[in-house]
């Protein structure tokens, strides 16, 4: 089939409103928008102005209207507790009701925040879906990270109401959840009025008197709430993201230009039909969860897995091609991460050919650079299409991939392909000027950004600007880096700053160095991303010891270790605190932490100009080497 990719994405910019405008006809409006798009105050761009519809009402219940009662909604597959279940949209209208009913119950109306932690169960959709009906605004916190993390986004969201589980499970392991909730509460300025607790067998949870409610008893008393209709520019939720310090930005998200972008993409970026089996192997937590588990499958009349499990392990590396031919699954989502550890404990595919995968068409890759190997790899072993698409919680939806629906284009190893439509990005100089292709520079997308994109940050205009809008003006920064080819393919290489990717998962070394930093035994530190063959980067922190300390440094790297675990949480997989008698720097004091991490990687290094004392460098890829380090893909 002739791609009409070209034809689309040109039509996309040309005439962005129309363009928009006729995608806002897949969805339920209460009252119609009066513009489609209001750019007046860049870069405060907003879509579907005078409009108001409802989230929830549109992924549930005018399917049942519609005549998908009996269609299953979600599916519910857990490993981990031999459970699978499903859900009509019907089933599904009617606990989602229920549960928007126990939030009124508890005084939560249009525009209050309820901040969600809990693990992959069927009820943290439902909850999601419930605070969408009524209007209520989710925040959703991922379950690795500690009860730190937590207070921080409680303090930001202020939370009239919080909802848990007693547990998660990782792997073998149950992970009370309720007692890292007890301590967030407990160090927060913000306190929630109520703690609604869904017990789980595995770990049931102490219940705290006036406070906390028991989700089962409340839910099976409360009234079934309707959907509330809000304006489409009201928020639906916030999603805190690593930001360059410890302290995370609130991405808020609308509920008109999400509903229409999310529907447009399922069928133009990922190729499915309405009916159809969608699988993304994310975690509610992050942003694939809250689009591609929740949101999209519903809104476009789909069916989403909630998968509670890894990809390995729960119970081997033959669960994704289990899940796939069970659910009849048309498209998976998941981090190349996953690949890499199937691909390590099942190399030869032995687990995939078990299984009927006849009704599954294409895997999309995303959350980090999809390597070729890892690409190539999957391609042998499915003979499907394997294809990566690139984007970020601030996003909500890819910002560069192949879009199946519109006709698939040649793949090119390395790249996500190109801009998905309603996306004029171009890689800048320092100046915003755009490079030649094939050169590296700055990813940006010109003004403004399509439906779904972020409005704001909660509470924080003035960081919305600063962070993204101010270095290139007239374009969002993405804060990667990397460059277009001649055929206008995109290559996403690295970040600009200091986050990382860590199997997937988003993450600031700045934060990780305030923690470091905090060790009354530390004077100064450095967190670096150092390549993993698993889990695409892993944190390596290198720490100097205050004058005079003299316990032994196995022992204060033992203390770092624990120190970031608990603050930031496991899912930091921070596994190495080297203690090392200096840092490398510039004459102005800069850390070179990029010269750092090219060492313990075991790229070629020249000592920049800059560096204030070049015997350094040994030193450090002394100790870097003795620690194991300075090998590719160690
Ligand atoms: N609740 C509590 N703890 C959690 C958690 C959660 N929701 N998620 C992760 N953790 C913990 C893990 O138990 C682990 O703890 P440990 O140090 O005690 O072992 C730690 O956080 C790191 O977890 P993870 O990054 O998942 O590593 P892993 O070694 O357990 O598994 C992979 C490795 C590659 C199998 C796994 O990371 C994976 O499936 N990645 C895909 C991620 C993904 O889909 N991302 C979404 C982007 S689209
Ligand atoms: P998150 O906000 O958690 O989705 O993380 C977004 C970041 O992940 C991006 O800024 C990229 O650095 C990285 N990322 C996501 N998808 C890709 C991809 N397909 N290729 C390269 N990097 C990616």
């Amino acid at each position: 089939m002739q791609s009409r990719y070209q034809e689309v994405y040109d039509r996309s910019l040309n005439d962005r409103e129309g363009f928009w405008a006729e995608a806002a006809k897949a969805i339920d409006w209460s009252r119609p928008f009066d513009r489609v798009l209001d750019n007046s105050r860049p870069p405060f761009t907003r879509w579907f102005v005078g409009g108001e519809m409802n989230t929830c009402h549109n992924a549930i219940d005018r399917h049942v209207a519609a005549g998908r009662a009996d269609q299953v909604a979600l599916i519910y597959d857990s490993p981990v507790t031999g459970t699978i279940q499903r859900f009509t949209y019907r089933e599904l209208q009617s606990r989602v009701a229920r549960i928007a009913g126990m939030l009124t119950t508890l005084g939560v109306t249009k525009g209050d925040r309820v901040l969600i932690y809990m693990p992959m169960v069927p009820e943290a959709a439902m909850a999601m879906l419930a605070c969408a009906r009524i209007g209520a605004v989710h925040s959703v916190v991922f379950g690795g990270f500690a009860p730190k993390e937590l207070s921080t986004r409680i303090d930001d969201a202020k939370p009239k109401v919080i909802m848990a589980a007693s547990c998660g499970i990782e792997g073998a392991r149950a992970i009370p959840y309720k007692p890292l909730l007890d301590q967030a509460i407990d160090m927060a300025r913000s306190k929630p009025n109520a703690c609604v607790v869904l017990q789980r067998p595995q770990a049931p949870a102490e219940m705290l008197a006036g406070r906390d409610h028991d989700w089962r008893a409340l839910e099976a008393v409360a009234p079934e709430a309707g959907c509330v209709p809000v304006k489409a520019t009201d928020p639906l939720y916030v999603l805190y993201t690593s930001g360059t310090t410890g302290i995370p930005k609130g991405v808020v998200r609308d509920n008109g230009g999400h509903a229409v972008a999310l529907y447009w993409t399922m069928k133009n970026v990922y190729g499915v039909e309405p009916g159809e089996v969608f699988w993304a192997a994310s975690d509610v937590g992050w942003v694939v969860g809250h689009s591609y588990i929740v949101y999209a499958p519903l809104l476009y009349g789909a069916t989403g897995i909630m998968f509670e499990g890894k990809p390995v392990g729960t119970p081997d590396p033959g669960t994704y091609w289990r899940i796939i031919a069970e659910h009849k699954v048309a498209a998976l989502f998941t981090a190349p991460t996953a690949f890499r550890a199937i691909k390590r404990d099942d190399p030869k595919g032995e687990f995939i050919r078990k299984y009927d995968l006849s009704k599954f068409r294409t895997l999309f890759l995303a959350g980090e650079r999809a390597d070729p190997d890892t690409i190539q790899w999957a391609e042998q072993m499915l003979r499907k299409p394997v294809l990566d698409h690139w984007w970020q919680t601030e996003t909500g939806w890819p910002m560069a991939a192949n879009c199946v629906g519109l006709g698939t284009l040649p793949v090119k190893y390395g790249s996500p392909t190109k801009p998905v439509p309603g996306y004029e990005i171009q890689v800048v100089d320092e100046h915003a000027k755009e490079v030649k292709r094939g050169e590296t520079g700055a990813i940006v997308v010109k003004l403004p950004l399509p439906p779904g994109g972020f409005p704001t940050l909660w509470q924080n205009d003035e960081g919305f600007v600063k962070s993204y809008f101010e270095e290139f003006p007239g374009f969002y920064k993405t804060a990667d880096a990397g460059y277009m080819d001649e055929d206008g393919y995109l290559y996403v290489m690295s970040r600009t700053d200091d986050i990382i990717n860590v199997a997937g998962h988003r993450l600031s070394t700045g934060a990780m160095e305030e923690v470091l930093s905090s060790h009354p035994d530390v004077a100064e530190c450095a967190v670096i991303g150092v390549a993993d063959q698993l889990k695409g980067q892993v944190p390596l922190g290198l720490v100097v010891l205050k004058a005079g300390v003299n316990r032994p440094p196995g022992e204060i790297s033992t203390e770092c270790i624990g120190l970031v675990r608990e603050r930031i949480g496991p899912v930091a997989s921070f596994k190495t605190a080297l203690v090392v008698p200096r840092l490398p720097k510039t004459r102005s004091g800069k850390t070179l932490r990029g010269t750092m991490r090219k060492i313990a990687d075991g790229e070629a290094v020249t000592a920049p100009a800059t560096i204030d004392d070049p015997a350094v460098l040994p030193e450090i890829t002394e100790a870097l080497k003795a620690a194991g380090y300075g090998e590719k893909g160690r």
